[in-house]
């Protein structure tokens, strides 16, 4: 019998084709929203494989309701997926590491530039009608060259993050759990605080009141990471009140729901999660997905396995 597969958002054709031409029968959630629970629970019955994205949450109901084998999930971070569950079930978790690491440091790039330079509050100034011409005190911004970065969890994505940065002329320093400088301190000097750690427990709300005042006041915070590592109601009141000048955002603690209070801010630039969305890179993570999908469901050794995580 043809085993059968949901994947819970259409994904690139090139993984398409791979899947097809094991002979899967494939159901796909036709997007773009994400797939509801309900809808999840019913259609993953009697699937022995899932392709899962970052806003399923992949727990022990889920994986019982197939029962699932093979879980390959369609992004790096994986905090989602129940990966207890997982072990206890024997079912195989793939992920994408690697081949999303340029595309999102290229995108935290492009937030720290347009909260260093003000470049989407200028733009709204064009749009609005409102500019009045070139001016020695128009919407100064933060200089990159000579500035401090603090890239906090230096992985792949704050490594390359790091080389990037170090092309403009700043300075980097990180913190990790086990290396680095103490958080409080990156938080002291930086005049941009980058995040690239994972969202854990530890690290829920690492970006509190506490820390965000810690900033400097002109300093920008940068998320690329997970929402929840910022708790984004303490960054309203610090954008708000001056605490930190600025804040660049492509994730946020109730996707797709984003803080009202952001919203009103002018110095955040907002983003709908585009980290990994170059066409490339997509493709990528589509074969990458569908590559180890098959190798769970034949109980060959993943290539991306997330094991090792599990210790
Ligand atoms: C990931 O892979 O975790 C990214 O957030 C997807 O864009």
């Amino acid at each position: 019998m043809r085993k059968k597969v949901l994947i819970t958002q259409p994904i690139d054709t090139a993984g398409m084709d791979l899947l097809e031409a094991e002979g899967f029968d494939i159901d796909v959630w036709p997007g773009p929203e994400p797939i509801d629970r309900t809808s999840l629970l019913a259609r993953v019955k009697g699937c022995a494989g899932m392709i899962s994205m970052l806003t399923d949450a992949v727990d022990a109901e889920v994986m019982d309701a197939g029962p699932l084998v093979a879980v390959a999930q369609h992004a790096v971070g994986i905090n989602n997926i129940d990966l207890a569950a997982a072990r206890d079930r024997d079912v195989a978790v793939a992920h994408t590491p690697g081949v999303l690491t340029d595309a999102t440091a290229d995108l935290a790039m492009t937030l720290l530039l347009g909260a260093a330079r003000r470049a989407i509050e200028g733009d709204r100034l064009v749009r609005s009608g409102h500019w009045k011409g070139w001016s020695p005190t128009l919407l100064r911004g933060l200089e990159l060259r000579g500035a401090t970065l603090g890239i906090v969890g230096l992985g792949r994505i704050g490594g390359a993050v790091a080389d990037r940065a170090r092309a403009f002329g700043m300075k980097v320093v990180h913190h990790n759990r086990s290396s680095g400088i103490p958080l409080d301190e990156l938080l002291r000097i930086s005049d941009a605080v980058s995040l690239h750690c994972p969202l854990t427990e530890a690290t829920h709300h690492l970006m509190d009141a506490e820390a965000l005042a810690a900033m400097k006041p002109t300093a920008v915070l940068i998320n690329t990471a997970r929402g929840p590592v910022v708790d984004e109601a303490a960054l309203v009141e610090a954008l708000k009140s001056g605490a930190i000048a600025g804040a660049g955002l492509d994730v946020f603690e109730e996707e797709p729901t984003v803080h009202p209070g952001l919203i009103e801010c002018e110095n955040a630039m907002l983003l709908p999660h585009l980290g990994s969305a170059t066409v490339d890179t997509r493709r990528r993570m589509g074969m990458m997905v569908a590559e180890d999908l098959i190798r769970g469901l034949r109980g060959d050794p993943l290539q991306h396995g997330v094991k090792a995580q599990w210790n």
